[in-house]
């Protein structure tokens, strides 16, 4: 294991994604015997994997078209989506549906999906809180995220906050010097903030100009991906 494996991702530093020149080595290296056939046969052998962190009770999985012009790539599910068994159903997925209607951006017609397909968890007491998964894990996950948008072929993959940017770079990433467009391997990428960092802003006008800035970034990703077309 490296030794940066077990770090949280924000405490590594460096400016720039690395650009998709050539896949990385944990990219190549299949954790299954026999490469899946669809998206539906991925996602079989995901959820019968188990969870890779700690907590993970089951494996929420990406929903949405395939050939979908956006995917959107969140950290992991949090406790709602445990729950339900979807991606981005709680507070920061509520906040994500108003900026996407802002954007003008159709749910339904997306892909949402998360780095890390299992909530990481300790139980204190009847809570469950949420714990930031390490770059190891986050790396253990990374062949199926690819898989997955392999099969999903999305004109643009938006990455929400630094999770899922170092995900699908396969490099740490700081938000505020590397929001915008971006490379992801072989995919069209954008980089932006994660929505539940809008819930953590205590000032109201603060919270709405970041907000604001949100949507606008949501607006860039689908002029990007309308390029393509
Ligand atoms: N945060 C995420 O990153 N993903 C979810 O699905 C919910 C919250």
């Amino acid at each position: 294991m490296r030794k940066d494996a077990t770090k949280p991702i924000e405490r590594l530093h460096s400016s720039r994604a690395r650009p998709a020149a050539s896949l990385t080595a944990d990219l190549l290296e299949a954790p299954t015997k026999r490469a899946p056939r669809s998206l539906a046969e991925l996602n079989r052998t995901m959820a019968a994997a188990g969870p890779m962190v700690e907590g993970g009770t089951r494996a929420v999985l990406g929903e949405g078209p395939i050939g979908a012009t956006l995917a959107f790539v969140g950290e992991q599910p949090g406790d709602q989506e445990d729950l339900q068994g979807r991606p981005f159903v709680g507070p920061a997925g509520q906040l994500l549906d108003r900026a996407m209607a802002q954007a003008g951006i159709d749910r339904s017609h997306a892909y949402v999906t998360n780095a890390v397909k299992h909530f990481k968890f300790q139980q204190r007491g009847k809570r469950r809180i949420h714990q930031k998964p390490t770059m190891g894990e986050v790396k253990r996950y990374r062949w199926w995220l690819f898989n997955e948008l392999t099969f999903v072929q999305p004109h643009l993959v938006v990455a929400l906050g630094a999770t899922a940017a170092y995900a699908l770079s396969g490099a740490p990433v700081v938000i505020g010097r590397s929001r915008g467009p971006a490379e992801f391997e072989t995919f069209k990428g954008f980089i932006t903030i994660h929505p539940s960092s809008l819930l953590r802003l205590r000032d109201r006008a603060e919270r709405e100009t970041a907000f604001n800035q949100f949507v606008r970034d949501l607006k860039s990703a689908q002029r990007l991906a309308g390029r393509e077309n």
